[in-house]
């Protein structure tokens, strides 16, 4: 058995490999002069069960997947396992206006073209699992995201939106403090609103939570809303941390204290690592 690690999930890559015990894979991987991909394994995996890691965000790292997965097909690997750490184009899990694609399973549809199984992490909605053709799982990372805020003394926990109670509830249980969530229209893209409400956050120390943080509109609201409150303390936190343009500026001078990610997408504030949770899930599968 080997680990495949895709220029997107090098960590989770590594960290899955020492867990499993199971080497990595070497992968050449290149840029044509027009920006086209190529890769090229350097290990023979025919015969082989390989378990591919690539977060499929942004674009070129989808192209990258499709390229590994055809590599490992033609070299004759016995079984494929496809972790997506991050499965990008999530949001757009339906139709919203007539004309638009369901572009959610227009990619899962192609990993789903060679792979025996799929697991991904937190995806922002239950369903995107039925998007793929062949069994697919999700793990949480919602649980290490806990342990990291527990050590942080964090004695309150806000969704910032409803998607987001099922996480923050979890969380609050873990670290043992209450939880309150608040409720979000969104305008378009990076504006949204949110709706007054008394929050229990006076002097509190407040990590809100949410699966992804993309412009860093929704929290900034919210921070903006804590801190009116009377919160002490306000740490921003989510599993899958794209920071788009000036989403990093945006959290910061709305007051946040601490941004917390994990390393789906790798960044600077990848602290806790999604690999234990996917760990836990594979070696059910293996055993
Ligand atoms: C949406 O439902 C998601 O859970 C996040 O709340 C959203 O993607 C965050 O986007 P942004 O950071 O651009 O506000």
């Amino acid at each position: 058995m080997f680990v495949i690690g895709g220029n997107a999930s090098k960590s989770v890559a590594e960290d899955l490999s020492k867990k499993l015990k199971t080497p990595l894979a070497t992968m050449i991987s290149k840029r044509f002069p027009d920006d086209e991909c190529y890769i090229r394994l350097g290990t023979d995996v025919s015969g082989e069960d390989v378990i591919i890691v690539q977060t499929t965000y942004p674009n070129t790292n989808i192209v990258e997947l499709l390229l590994i997965q055809d590599a490992v097909v033609e070299a004759g690997a016995e079984n494929t396992t496809v972790i997506i750490p991050y499965f990008g184009y999530s949001r757009q899990d339906k139709k919203f206006e007539a004309g638009e694609p369901i572009s959610a399973r227009a990619i899962a549809e192609h990993i789903s073209l060679h792979a025996d199984c799929i697991i991904t992490v937190d995806p922002h909605k239950g369903h995107l699992l039925d998007f793929f053709m062949v069994p697919a799982y999700s793990c949480s990372a919602v649980a290490e995201i806990a342990q990291y805020l527990k050590k942080q003394d964090i004695d309150f926990v806000l969704a910032p939106d409803k998607g987001a109670i099922k996480r923050a509830q979890q969380a609050s249980d873990i670290i043992g403090c209450k939880y309150d969530y608040m409720e979000k229209t969104r305008i378009d893209g990076t504006t949204v609103k949110l709706q007054p409400k008394n929050l229990d956050a006076e002097n509190k120390k407040v990590a809100i939570i949410d699966d992804i943080i993309s412009t860093g509109g929704t929290m900034a609201q919210s921070i903006n809303e804590l801190k009116r409150q009377g919160a002490k303390k306000v740490s921003v936190a989510c599993t899958h941390g794209l920071f788009v343009g000036e989403a990093k500026e945006k959290l910061l001078s709305a007051g946040c204290d601490e941004i917390i990610s994990t390393d789906t997408i790798e960044n600077e504030f990848s602290k806790v690592r999604a690999a234990p949770c996917i760990a836990e899930i594979l070696l059910k599968k293996l055993h």
